[in-house]
């Protein structure tokens, strides 16, 4: 079922700011970032989302296009994001039918609950191949479109009269490496060096008009990841332990996607916005 529109997006954004704008996603049929998607194609965008699963991404596409009239939204499936040449002919065929790449959103991750010793050479480099290398293939594909967007809306910081950005990417991390989590180890590697790829991205292709952030979302209710990383009987104590004392949501995720995305986010560059109500600073008195 759609999600509704308060279920991914606040009223605080005006409809038509990413209006001709194209934003492309790895891992898009994921719940996390089909919403952020599905944000940004309600308030204008079009999209590509990329996923390995053929009729998931498809339907979850065919969804998200419902956000609003008229939008376009293709979903690519079969690509893996480990494989670089198959990334790079998905953003390809999304300029070709869509434009341009305004927007990324490398989204894709692959996870498991196991401790350090249970978890094989293979298992490790499988992790860290889909994290960090499907996030630098990513950016590796669309890294040419993105600075061709960035030139053309070049901003002064000035206000105009309708928000006009390109050349933004966002990395999609999480908190487990700040802390250290149990059962985790592989996803914190990863998530690390994703983190620090972000602000190497930041530094270099700034001076080019990019700018580069991550997002770190904390536990947020009803996606995938949290439903099969965690028992329920955790979740409502890890809520309890939450200083906004419940799990987010993905809107909460969508609204910080946009804020980075739109004129709101200009001069931020090369930081983490950490989305989990106070969570992980409350991990060492769990
Ligand atoms: C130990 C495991 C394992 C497990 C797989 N492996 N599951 N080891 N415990 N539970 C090992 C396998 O035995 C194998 O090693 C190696 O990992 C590769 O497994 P494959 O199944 O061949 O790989 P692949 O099909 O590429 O799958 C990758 C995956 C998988 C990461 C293992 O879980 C996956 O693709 N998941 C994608 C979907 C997903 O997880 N999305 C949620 C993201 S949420 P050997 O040695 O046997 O060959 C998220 C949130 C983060 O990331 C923040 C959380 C709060």
């Amino acid at each position: 079922m759609p999600l509704k529109k308060y279920e991914y997006l606040s009223d605080v954004w005006r409809d038509g700011i990413f209006d001709n704008k194209v934003v492309f996603c790895t891992g898009g049929a994921g719940s996390i970032c089909s919403a952020q998607v599905r944000a940004l194609v309600h308030l204008g965008a079009n999209a590509c989302i990329i996923g390995r699963n053929v009729e998931k991404t498809e339907n979850a596409a065919k969804d998200i296009a419902t956000a609003r009239k008229g939008a376009k939204v293709l979903g690519l499936g079969a690509v893996d994001v480990r494989k670089p040449e198959v990334l790079a002919a998905a953003a390809e065929r999304c300029v070709k039918e869509l434009g341009s790449i305004d927007f990324v959103i490398a989204g894709a991750a692959g996870n498991f609950l196991a401790t350090i010793d249970q978890i094989s050479p293979n298992a490790l480099k499988s992790v860290i191949d889909i994290d960090v290398l499907g996030s630098y293939n990513t950016l590796k594909a669309t890294l040419p479109y993105l600075v061709e967007s960035a030139q053309k809306y070049k901003t002064d910081g000035t206000t105009r009269p309708k928000s006009s950005t390109g050349g933004r990417i966002i990395f999609v991390s999480a908190t487990l490496h700040y802390t250290g989590t149990p059962l985790q180890s592989h996803v914190s590697i990863a998530k690390a060096g994703i983190d620090a790829m972000a602000v190497s991205v930041a530094i270099e292709q700034g001076p080019k008009g990019i700018t580069s952030n991550v997002i770190a979302p904390g536990p947020i209710q009803g996606t995938e990841g949290m439903d099969r990383l965690s028992r329920k009987e955790d979740r409502e104590k890890s809520a309890s332990l939450i200083p906004s004392q419940r799990l987010g949501t993905v809107k909460e995720i969508s609204d910080a996607t946009i804020y980075l995305f739109s004129d709101t986010g200009n001069y931020v560059n090369g930081e983490t916005i950490v989305v989990d109500g106070g969570h992980w600073r409350t991990v060492s008195i769990d």
